[in-house]
């Protein structure tokens, strides 16, 4: 039976993709925009908007890859018991343990999602992530150029997870009994500063990478150019906190499938490309 696997032009979608139809298993891609959308030979891909969910995409399936959209998680869950879906793995957040969860705006996006999944009659596994290795993205622009980066909490230290350890995961809760049913908080096996992460990037790509402090004051408003004022908030708060303490590091591959967690290091070398120029 298919396994739909939405947001499929993510990173985590892309390997879970990836993962399944190498092992011959029936997978289904779903995006919000197919047309940009790339799959193996032999891949369905359909159309998936998940905010308004419609048309065929659930037809014949009975498992579901989802990424969290609580605006459209109702009519979403309603289409998946009425085309006999029976398991659902929700790609959701360690944010969603949080004490202030259900106000803070990253956090009560996952957990509406799961709220709404949990009092549903499907079987749910949330996979609750804490910061993707990847957001070291949001830098390639700048050391591309030979530019500072510039950070208001540079030593702010977090585990970041390599989205293909969290494919490999889901890719466990959806063909293995292991972590169906379950709820696991998910991080890379070291913890790092943004400072460490730095460094690491400049040791693979042979080159400095400046980093200039600024205060919490200028990194809002650089933040508030390109996001909402409640969510860089929310960042800046939680980079605040993560300077105080060191990183907790949660489950893992090591720890779920026996198989040592990718580094940062390893991420570094895997997407060495996009910080060129
Ligand atoms: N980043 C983190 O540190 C982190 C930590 C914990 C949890 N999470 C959760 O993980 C989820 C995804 O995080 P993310 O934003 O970092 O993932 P992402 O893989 O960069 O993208 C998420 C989705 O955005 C859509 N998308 C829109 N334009 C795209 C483009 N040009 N290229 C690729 N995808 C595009 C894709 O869905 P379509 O193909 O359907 O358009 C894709 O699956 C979020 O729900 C977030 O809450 C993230």
């Amino acid at each position: 039976m298919t396994i739909l696997v939405t947001g499929a032009r993510g990173k985590v979608g892309q390997a879970i993709i990836a993962r399944l139809h190498a092992a011959g298993l029936p997978v289904r891609a779903a995006s919000a925009n197919p047309a940009e959308l790339t799959v193996p030979a032999g891949v369905e891909a359909v159309e998936l908007a998940l905010d308004h969910p419609t048309g065929a995409a659930l037809d014949g399936v009975r498992q579901v890859f989802l990424y969290p959209d609580p605006t459209g998680i109702d009519a979403f869950i309603k289409s998946a018991q009425a085309a006999g879906v029976e398991h659902v793995v929700l790609l959701s957040s360690s944010s969603v343990l949080d004490p202030d969860a259900e106000t803070d705006p990253l956090a009560s996006h996952s957990l509406k999602v799961e709220q709404a999944l949990a009092a549903s009659d499907l079987v749910h596994t949330f996979l609750r992530p804490d910061a993707f290795a990847s957001n070291a993205l949001g830098w390639a622009y700048l050391i591309g150029q030979n530019l500072p980066i510039q950070l208001a909490y540079p030593d702010a230290d977090i585990a970041p997870i390599h989205p293909d350890d969290i494919a490999d995961i889901a890719v466990e809760a959806l063909t293995g009994d292991s972590l169906k049913g379950r709820a696991v908080t998910l991080t890379g096996g070291q913890a790092l500063t943004f400072r460490r992460q730095l460094a690491v990037l400049s040791e693979v790509l042979g080159r400095d990478i400046p980093l200039v402090e600024i205060t919490h004051a200028e990194a809002e408003q650089q933040m508030s150019q390109y996001m909402p004022a409640p969510m860089v908030a929310s960042l800046l708060a939680l980079w605040a906190a993560a300077s105080a303490a060191p990183a907790a590091v949660a489950d893992t591959t090591q720890t779920l499938l026996g198989t040592p967690a990718r580094t940062f290091e390893q991420w570094a070398r895997d997407n060495a490309a996009a910080f060129q120029q």
